[in-house]
């Protein structure tokens, strides 16, 4: 070994107050996981001793507890982009206590690299394998790696023998050129390769390699319930009508799915129906479901940044590389959300939202349009260059106490602009070549619950006229009403009018 091993609290040593570091990985997957816990301690010693001890984190998108909770929960960190899903985490940012700078993950790199947010301290990134000229090849994920290692002061490598050096080979690392320089990406495929299987480091930057044996800290999936199954269920036969009907070619056109149950449940029954042929994924996550697709022959080829699989899973595709090997490429997140991609390929993204309005506006990230939930991860990367843009959701949280659907979104992430397609249990509002009141009344009728379809009827009835009707005395009505009462049901219009 041409570097020297160190451990991981030596490389945590690297880190001072105020510094930034990158970590490879995307999702808990490919993550590094041992020098951030040394980071921690350091923060807490440094604590107790009245000293300040704060960091800057950037990523490709969410980490495992073993950096955004451990972190969060000793107060190391200043600032964090971009997604996270760390309940710790989210608490403290709630809290006012991290600076959170919630973008969309394609720009995270490039953000990186125009300076947006200073300098890379130290990067570490997960390797399967490190060669003595400093080709490192990443795990399970591609996220910001090459970016962070060529900007970085300092490298340190997390060499991790929990993850197969079979790996070797899946990822396609290609770092554009900055404007005025950019050329165009030259992905006419989801199967396209277009750069090396490894990330170059400047031997001379690299710190130390720390050996490592930990599998990723995957997250377990719910088990399908009547509601995600329907959810599934509908988006399917929508995908498979609009097939029928033309729209979408008879080749079918590649899909990017978000990360979650509902995802799980949509690919679910997108492989079942066979009126839809074996397709390909241009996506950021790729889930359990989709590595069972692509062993059936239904998926053919999986595009993504990383494999967000079960540990279960990710050693069944090791096991079955020889199969995987021309099925998976896995990118950087600028490439795999690439906005020129996603509109070339034609790509049909699907995500999750909290709540949309009867207008279409959707927010995915603000509970009650203040608290962070996780963050917009890449949904905006997708959603905007689709050739269609389908967002999912129950049509009620919290037993029905909330409706997923209310005259104006808490929080806008994706707008009216952007957003053709809005799925429920209930049903499919199809935006497309409709106009405002065209598309709140198909929201309504197709996709809000029971409950709630006479309330937002009413809605409509008294707002003021114009090219999207609304009461602005009454428009976060049904919001307000769930802070004051707890339920949404409890609206009364005419208190708002009074
Ligand atoms: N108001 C208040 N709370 C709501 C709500 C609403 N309108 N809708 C959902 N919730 C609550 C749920 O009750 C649940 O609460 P709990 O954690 O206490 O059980 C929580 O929000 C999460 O809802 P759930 O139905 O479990 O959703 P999910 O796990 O499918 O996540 C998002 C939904 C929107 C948070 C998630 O998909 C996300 O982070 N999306 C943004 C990023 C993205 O789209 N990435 C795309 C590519 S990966």
């Amino acid at each position: 070994m041409a570097f020297k091993i160190i451990s991981a609290a030596e490389a945590a040593s690297l880190v001072k107050h105020g510094d930034n570091i990158g970590l490879s990985g995307f999702t808990p997957a490919g993550t590094p996981k041992a020098v951030t816990p040394e980071i921690a301690k350091i923060a807490e010693e440094e604590h107790a001793k009245g000293n300040p001890f704060q960091i800057g984190v950037f990523t490709g998108a969410s980490t495992g507890d073993s950096c955004d909770g451990i972190l969060s929960r000793v107060k190391a960190i200043r600032y964090r982009a971009p997604y996270t899903t760390n309940a710790d985490f989210r608490k403290a940012v709630n809290n006012g206590e991290i600076a959170y700078n919630d973008i969309h993950l394609s720009q995270m790199a490039q953000e990186i690299r125009y300076g947006f947010m200073g300098k890379v301290n130290l990067a570490i990134l997960e390797a399967c394998e490190v060669t003595p000229d400093g080709k490192v090849y990443l795990t399970a994920a591609g996220g910001i790696a090459p970016t962070i290692a060529r900007l970085a002061d300092k490298v340190v490598i997390e060499l991790n023998a929990a993850h197969s050096k079979n790996m070797m080979g899946m990822h396609d690392v290609y770092e554009p050129l900055d404007p005025p320089y950019r050329k165009a990406i030259p992905i006419f495929k989801p199967s396209d390769r277009i750069g090396v299987p490894y990330v170059q480091v400047d031997p001379a930057k690299i710190v130390g390699i720390v050996e490592v044996n930990k599998p990723d800290e995957a997250r377990s999936f719910a088990a399908p319930d009547p509601v995600t199954d329907q959810i599934g269920q509908n988006v399917a036969d929508f995908l498979a009508a609009d097939m029928r009907r033309g729209i979408i070619p008879s080749t079918f056109l590649p899909l990017q799915s978000g990360v979650g149950n509902i995802a799980n449940a949509v690919l679910g029954a997108l492989g079942r129906d066979k009126t839809i042929p074996p397709f390909e994924m241009f996506t950021e996550v790729l889930q359990d479901a989709v590595v069972g697709l692509i062993r059936q022959g239904r998926v053919k080829f999986g595009s993504t940044c990383s494999l967000t699989v079960t540990n279960e899973c990710l050693q069944g595709i090791y096991d079955d590389m020889d199969f995987f090997r021309d099925k998976l490429v896995l990118r950087q997140s600028e490439i795999s959300n690439n906005p020129e991609l996603v509109r070339r390929l034609g790509v049909i993204s699907i995500n999750t939202a909290i709540e949309a309005d009867i207008y279409g506006n959707v927010n995915s990230t603000h509970i009650g349009g203040t608290k962070m939930m996780n963050g917009i991860g890449g949904s905006g990367d997708f959603t905007r260059g689709a050739y269609i843009s389908i967002f999912t959701c129950p049509s009620v949280a919290k037993e029905g106490k909330i409706s997923a659907i209310v005259p104006m979104v808490a929080h806008v992430d994706h707008s009216e602009h952007s957003v053709n397609i809005i799925v429920t249990e209930q049903g499919v509002a199809d935006l497309r070549g409709k106009s405002p009141l065209e598309r709140a009344k198909t929201i309504i009728e197709n996709c809000a619950h029971p409950d709630y379809k006479n309330l937002l009827w009413d809605y409509l009835k008294i707002s003021s006229k114009g090219q999207t009707n609304h009461c602005l005395r009454a428009v976060f009505g049904m919001h307000d009403t769930l802070a004051q009462k707890g339920d949404m049901r409890l609206t009364q219009w005419s208190d708002y009018l009074k």
